[in-house]
């Protein structure tokens, strides 16, 4: 896919950082993390070198789905600050070279938002969808109208009426793309979107964003939907930059999106293409995403060519036109640091991401390492089932050790998790006055991409050997040997350029970076267990 749309010229250059801002830093104490924290810990994100900024909803709400339920777009939750305290927290971070992204939350509101209150008042009333009998999956109405609206994933959250790409007399809630309540509510979402852009925001991450228009094959409707907006951001704010939360590149590029997440659920094999490379079954696990063993493994079972198939696919029908994000983790899936897999064998894990023709999108606090805590109770809809505890990745930012993880002294409200049981948790601090930590690594390979263009997400990649090690090259210059196992690893001979077994004469390997790849006896390149080497073909 080519496409000549404009697109903003920081995006390829992009290394996203996630945070969630209940958990990332609390400025006064109260309990919660706020918009100062963040800003007060900008000298963190500056010196990691990550420069787009991607916060989890922030908005007024009743915090049933810590966020994702808004009940005023336009507000801020107190609990985080005031607009002003945001526009702060844009503006210090623009000074430092580093944009914001908001969550859009698109697809549905709280049901305590006024549209939603109003709706179920007024049976003329159509921002949500509604029917008028009984249907299964539907909710009763909380209000004075007789009826029945359709969530969109807790009950508490309404879905907004897109409406549907295939009308049925039998389901007059069905109502076409077209009709007053879905024309209504894109009105609101491009008002949201200019609210923001205009206050300095850099675009949006979109939740949910191909469940807009209902029982839509092939995304069609809701991908006119998308473009409609995208054509309207190209014309009025071309440096803004629309992020999907679909799961599948293809077809949120396709969609109009800027570009989209490698995701834990999505796309044809229903997310297992990520899967296959982090999850080892220890965290956030949904009963079908039960799998066999990931590649990022100690024991070696595991194999890149899920990853890879998929990734070829998804970048050929993306070229051009758009990107695909590559994360670490996120709000709703385990961290890298899971069940067996500990912070010691991380390193390997950030080489392959920030050397990947990819945006890596670091999730807050796997640059440290931190761990998925298991077990946690609900906070704030954290649980969604006996397995599937997302709670586990969302505890307090690790910036000091001590019992609260220097985050709070004293928290008001039981909002905040258990920080990591184990007295050997990971914090900031000590990993700053480190330079042999993760956090160190991750900000060497963060700079390296940087340094060599080539590394970035505009280089060719070209696969060389696809197992342990993983080996590849970019841009026809750089040779990568990533080895997550425990075992050492041999890169087969046949893998390297010619001549690049030479290390350090000419024409041969000169290191960029590297962890435990060196040349064995033989004149073979051997990767120690858990190893990186990132080396300049010359
Ligand atoms: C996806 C978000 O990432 C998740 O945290 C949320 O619960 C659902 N969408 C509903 O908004």
């Amino acid at each position: 896919m080519t496409s000549t749309r404009p697109s903003p010229d920081w995006l390829t250059d992009a290394v996203l950082y996630q945070i969630y801002p209940q958990s990332f830093a609390d400025s006064d104490g109260d309990g919660i993390g706020d918009f100062a924290g963040i800003t007060e810990h900008l000298d963190h994100l500056a010196w990691l070198g990550v420069d787009t900024v991607w916060l989890n909803p922030c908005f007024t709400s009743p915090f049933r789905d810590a966020g994702y339920d808004v009940t005023d777009y336009l507000a801020p939750a107190p609990r985080y600050g005031t607009t002003e305290d945001l526009a702060a927290l844009v503006e210090a971070a623009r000074r430092k070279g580093i944009r914001v992204l908001l969550d859009l939350v698109a697809g549905h509101t709280s049901d305590q938002h006024p549209w939603f209150r109003a709706s179920a008042e007024d049976p003329s009333d159509h921002r949500y969808i509604w029917s008028e009998r009984p249907v299964d999956g539907f909710v009763a109405s909380p209000g004075g109208r007789i009826g029945w609206y359709r969530p969109n994933f807790f009950e508490c959250q309404p879905a907004l009426n897109f409406g549907f790409a295939r009308e049925d007399p039998d389901q007059p809630w069905r109502q076409p793309v077209d009709a007053e309540g879905p024309r209504a509510n894109r009105a609101a979402l491009r008002g949201i979107m200019a609210h923001w852009l205009g206050l300095g925001l850099a675009g949006f991450r979109v939740d949910m964003a191909s469940s807009l228009v209902k029982d839509d094959p092939g995304f069609v409707e809701t991908g006119k939907l998308w473009t409609e907006l995208r054509d309207w951001l190209d014309r009025s704010h071309p440096q803004a930059a629309l992020f999907a939360e679909w799961g599948d590149p293809a077809a949120a590029v396709a969609a109009g999106f800027h570009a989209d997440f490698f995701l834990q659920f999505g796309g044809a094999d229903h997310g297992l293409p990520l899967r296959s490379l982090w999850n080892n079954n220890a965290g956030t696990v949904e009963e079908f995403w039960k799998q066999g063993p990931c590649y990022f493994e100690a024991e070696g079972r595991g194999t890149p060519e899920v990853f890879l198939d998929a990734w070829r696919s998804a970048a050929q029908l993306t070229e051009g036109a758009g990107h695909i994000a590559l994360p670490t983790a996120n709000h709703d899936f385990s961290r890298l640091a899971t069940g067996p897999r500990t912070a010691d064998q991380l390193a390997p894990a950030f080489a392959l991401l920030l050397t990947w023709p990819t945006l890596p999108a670091v999730y807050y606090g796997d640059e440290i390492g931190m761990r998925y805590v298991p077990d946690l109770p609900d906070v704030e809809g954290s649980v969604l089932g006996p397995t599937y505890n997302r709670a586990g990745s969302r505890t307090p930012m690790q910036w000091a050790p001590g019992p609260n993880a220097g985050f709070s002294t004293a928290p008001a409200e039981r909002l905040y998790l258990p920080v990591d049981p184990d007295p050997h948790r990971p914090d900031v601090a000590t990993q700053r006055a480190d330079p042999t930590s993760l956090l160190h690594t991750v900000r060497r390979l963060i700079a390296l991409r940087r340094a060599h263009p080539g590394l970035g997400a505009r280089g060719s990649v070209e696969v060389r050997h696809a197992g342990y090690p993983l080996v590849y090259t970019r841009a026809g210059r750089y040779l990568v040997v990533v080895n997550p196992r425990r075992e050492p690893a041999v890169v087969p001979p046949a893998a390297l350029p010619d001549g690049a077994g030479r290390v350090g004469r000419p024409g041969g390997l000169r290191p960029l970076d590297v962890q435990g790849v060196r040349v064995g006896a033989g004149g073979e390149l051997r990767a120690d267990g858990f190893s990186y080497g990132v080396f300049d073909l010359g």
